[in-house]
């Protein structure tokens, strides 16, 4: 495929098979991810694959800890877009796609769709491999020439 219709062509995903993903597909992606560029060539990128049971423990505990209300407590105080809801143009775009998304699901009692979102988040829609890219606080990330 060329690279100017991959990048059109490419969307976010958010149903998948159940199949695993072969590991000689996991070993090129991430062979192919390395050489991104990074400040300073500093490469402070760690990568963790998870598949099967372990990604299944991870999820179960993530979809629990939605459920129950517990993950809004962690992570509110942390993120700004829950401290400050998105203003103008791109408010107008947030409602908008929130509209479009949400309509697409299933009502489920007892359950506002955010809510529902936020559960088919965590368990990755399904999806059979999780990578999860995290890189070293204390690694530079960018500095300005003067
Ligand atoms: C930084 C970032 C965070 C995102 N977070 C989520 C998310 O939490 N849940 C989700 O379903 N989609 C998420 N998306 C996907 C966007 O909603 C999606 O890219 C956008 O609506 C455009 O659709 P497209 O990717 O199909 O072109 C995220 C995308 C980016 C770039």
């Amino acid at each position: 495929m060329e690279l100017l219709e991959a990048i059109k062509s490419r969307k976010s995903i958010r149903a998948f098979k159940p199949d695993q993903v072969p590991r000689e597909v996991l070993t090129e992606l991430l062979e192919v991810a390395r050489w991104a560029p990074s400040g300073t060539n500093t490469q402070p990128w760690e990568f963790f694959v998870l598949t099967e049971k372990v990604l299944d423990e991870l999820s179960h505990a993530f979809v629990e800890k939605v459920s129950s209300g517990d993950i809004m407590k962690l992570i509110q105080p942390d993120i700004e877009m829950f401290k400050r809801p998105a203003k103008g143009i791109y408010g107008r775009r947030q409602q908008k796609f929130f509209k479009q998304f949400l309509d697409l699901l299933e009502p489920e009692e007892g359950k506002t769709k955010m809510q529902k979102w936020f559960e088919l988040s965590a368990s990755r829609y399904g999806a059979p491999a999780l990578i999860i890219v995290v890189a070293d606080k204390s690694a530079p990330g960018w500095f300005i020439l003067i």
